[in-house]
């Protein structure tokens, strides 16, 4: 970054945090109590009260009521995007509009369309600035079966199996909220996983509680991905009895899995039990942490290096064909075009 003399003297990258809510309030905290080379500059909310106290809980930083007037002040060099997914593009599109680097929760739109707009306006930029929140691949139990399976010690990775299950649905969600509010992130998972682009999808579903008829809180996901690879992604969002993330990677030649997260497995009275986490904020907070800390680098190093918008762009191309499959009852096509070269890694996507 350019303007090291403007971090408030001490070098520290200052950031605005849209949306003080669950993860806005999380993402202000760890930046202002765990992360290092960063400041918490301004916090934004329409609520203004509970902007307020996160402000006031991470060091006095600015409140503004308006996320675009915070966007814009030079007090702010960096932003992380944690309102309501419909105002997610048009924030995201003014931070580049400034030269600002931000990491955007998921979904980076709410429609694949929307996501090409800021993927166009990037590539237009000629830089990276977009990082999505897609905070599985920081996730040290994901990170450990990622880097064994592109080692090549389980042979060529041929199927990815995820499963997600929430503790309980909120009111009125229905399939199509499954999918780009959950399933979105088993739908990058696979992508990253497998080193894949997703060609195919097929979903069945089940309504559990008999209440919606038609709306699925469980819905299995069947994946055809380039270089004839496969996938099965489990989300089930009323489970009722705690939130549960894991994944396997089976390769030609072996498979490997995530460990159960962290936490003591007590055997007591002849019975063998360990602590299952409540919800995302629980069982990925060294995922968040890890994120954060790798993003604030990441911007003193030049450009934000993880999940990028077009990261953000194929999964809800995924997305919405998953929820075509819901209404058609049948396999439906992932028109995902070329990847612009931008986006292209070394070693990246097998076609
Ligand atoms: N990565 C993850 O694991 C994960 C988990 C949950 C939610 N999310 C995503 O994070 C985002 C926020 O979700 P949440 O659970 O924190 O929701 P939330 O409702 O708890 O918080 C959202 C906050 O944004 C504020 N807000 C609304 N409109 C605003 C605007 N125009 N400008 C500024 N602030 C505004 C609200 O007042 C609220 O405080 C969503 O996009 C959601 O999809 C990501």
């Amino acid at each position: 970054m350019e303007n090291a003399e403007k971090r408030g003297g001490d070098g520290r990258i200052l950031v605005g945090v849209v949306g003080t809510g669950g993860m806005g309030g999380m993402h202000a905290h760890c930046l202002h109590r765990k992360v290092a080379g960063a400041r918490v500059a301004a916090v934004s909310d329409v609520d203004a009260e509970q902007a307020g106290k996160v402000a006031e809980e991470c060091g006095g930083a600015a409140v503004f009521g308006d996320a675009v007037e915070m966007i814009r002040d030079d007090g702010v060099e960096a932003v992380v995007i944690a309102s309501p997914d419909p105002t997610h593009a048009e924030l995201v599109l003014e931070c580049l509009r400034l030269g600002k680097p931000n990491l955007c929760e998921k979904p980076l739109a709410t429609s694949p369309e929307e996501a090409m707009g800021v993927v166009e306006a990037e590539v237009e930029l000629g830089r990276k600035l977009v990082q999505v929140g897609f905070m599985r691949r920081y996730d040290p139990q994901h990170v450990d079966v990622k880097d064994v399976a592109a080692s090549g010690a389980i042979g060529r990775p041929v199927l990815f199996k995820g499963w997600h299950r929430n503790a309980e649905i909120p009111t009125g969600a229905d399939s199509g909220w499954v999918v780009i509010n959950s399933a979105i992130h088993d739908l990058d998972s696979a992508r990253w996983m497998l080193d894949a682009e997703i060609k195919e999808v097929y979903v069945c579903g089940l309504n559990t509680t008999g209440s919606r008829e038609g709306e699925f809180d469980l819905q299995l996901i069947q994946l055809s991905l380039t270089g004839g690879r496969l996938a099965t992604i489990e989300v089930n969002v009323d489970a009722g009895y705690g939130y549960e993330v894991g994944v396997e990677v089976v390769g030609v030649s072996g498979t490997a899995y995530t460990a159960p997260p962290s936490g003591a497995v007590v055997r007591l009275d002849r019975v063998s039990s360990q602590n299952v986490e409540a919800d995302w904020l629980e069982r990925f907070e060294a995922a968040y942490n890890i994120e954060l800390q790798q993003w604030v680098e990441s911007i003193n190093n030049g450009y934000p290096t993880g999940p990028d918008a077009w990261d953000g762009y194929a999964s809800l191309v995924a997305a919405e064909a998953c929820i075509a499959s819901i209404k058609s009852g049948k396999p439906e096509s992932v028109p995902v075009p070329e990847k612009p070269v931008l986006y292209e890694k070394e070693g990246s996507v097998v076609r």
